[in-house]
């Protein structure tokens, strides 16, 4: 593959952007077409961004094109059977998250690729968020030695529902959406879980899910993680979309705050380092730090197809942040500790 030809599924909300990311991308992969089951949107979004071919009906687009790779930016019920039909065909696949609405669907999923010899990605873009990056950086340096306790934290009162009104009906609703996110990070930071335990809440009475979840895990390396995620937290400032992070080491701690700053404290001394993310023109202010991560994640799958690196959300390695998901979900309906059966 030297320059891969790429359809797009779904061309909602997100897809806008997912798109306007690839379009960074063109001198490395072309956009042959767009397909959403309602035609109006795929045309809307084709005229905006200059591609000829639109279809509502992945059926007829995989008759008519020519292509290498999918990506799916659909609703997460359609996400198993379009990857199925997509894998039938051979072609490399990138899947919006969540994977699936359930961890036996996403381990199918990964199962069904695997057996039809079929690269699969997920879309799982947050880790590759800068701030985050340098995080990772900078526990590896050998800052704050070795970690031993965190806290990860994406509590707001940001009206998300006003952009995404299906997330309101939603049966499970922040673990699926944000919770993917956020324990992502925590496995990207420290490593694979052992055991986690939850609870859960629904604050906002005009939605069918939890909007909060608070999340702890012992990670296999030692970690003691509390992953804190709300969309129902009134706080003295709004920080949507940023995932603030403390991270104790046996010499010190990195504190990833408001504004992309992180702090290093050890004895004696606090140094401080910025992670202001670039911001594309067609970024949406209050989504821009996502924005940018969404370029960077495309670009580590791409570079993956193309022979010169290896993508880091691959479909088997999600499937582990998917279980982590649903594990979470378990545990609150129990009240129960679960010890992962890794
Ligand atoms: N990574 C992130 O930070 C992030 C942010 C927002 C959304 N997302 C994910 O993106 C996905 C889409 O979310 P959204 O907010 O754009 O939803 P949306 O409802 O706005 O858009 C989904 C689109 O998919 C189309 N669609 C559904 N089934 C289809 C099918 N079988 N064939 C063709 N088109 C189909 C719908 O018509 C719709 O236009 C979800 O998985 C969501 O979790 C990710």
């Amino acid at each position: 593959m030297t320059k891969p030809r790429l359809a797009i599924i779904g061309c909602g909300f997100w897809s806008h952007y997912q798109t306007a990311a690839w379009k960074e991308l063109d001198d490395k992969v072309e956009i042959v077409a767009l397909c959403d089951k309602d035609l109006n949107k795929a045309k809307t979004q084709a005229e905006h961004f200059g591609i000829r071919r639109i279809y509502n009906d992945a059926g007829e687009l995989l008759k008519n094109e020519k292509f290498d790779l999918v990506d799916i930016i659909t609703d997460v019920d359609s996400h198993a059977s379009l990857v199925k039909i997509f894998a039938d065909y051979g072609k490399a696949i990138i899947c919006q998250k969540p994977m699936g609405p359930s961890y036996s669907i996403a381990e199918e999923m990964v199962r069904y690729c695997r057996n039809k010899n079929v690269r699969f990605f997920i879309h799982e873009n947050f880790r590759w968020q800068k701030p985050i990056r340098l995080l990772k950086k900078l526990i590896n340096d050998g800052l704050i030695g070795k970690p031993f306790k965190s806290n990860i934290k994406f509590c707001s009162s940001f009206p998300v529902f006003d952009n995404q009104p299906f997330l309101a009906e939603l049966e499970q609703f922040i673990l699926t959406d944000v919770g993917t996110h956020i324990l992502d990070i925590a496995r990207f930071l420290f490593g694979e879980v052992d055991s986690l335990y939850c609870q859960t809440h629904r604050i906002n009475p005009m939605i069918r899910g939890e909007d909060v979840a608070n999340v702890f895990m012992k990670h296999l390396g030692g970690v003691h993680c509390y992953a804190e995620m709300s969309y129902a937290s009134i706080l003295e400032n709004e920080a949507f979309p940023q995932t603030f992070i403390l991270v104790e080491g046996e010499h010190g701690s990195l504190h990833l705050g408001p504004e992309y700053q992180i702090h290093c404290t050890t004895k004696g001394e606090t140094v401080n380092y910025e992670a202001t993310p670039d911001v594309f023109g067609w970024s949406l202010p209050d989504y821009a730090l996502i924005h940018t991560s969404i370029y960077e994640c495309n670009l580590n799958i791409l570079e993956d197809l193309l022979g010169k690196g290896k993508a880091e959300t691959t479909g088997e390695d999600n499937l582990k942040t998917v279980k982590l998901v649903f594990d979470a979900y378990d545990s609150a309906a129990e009240n129960r500790v679960i010890q992962l059966d890794l």
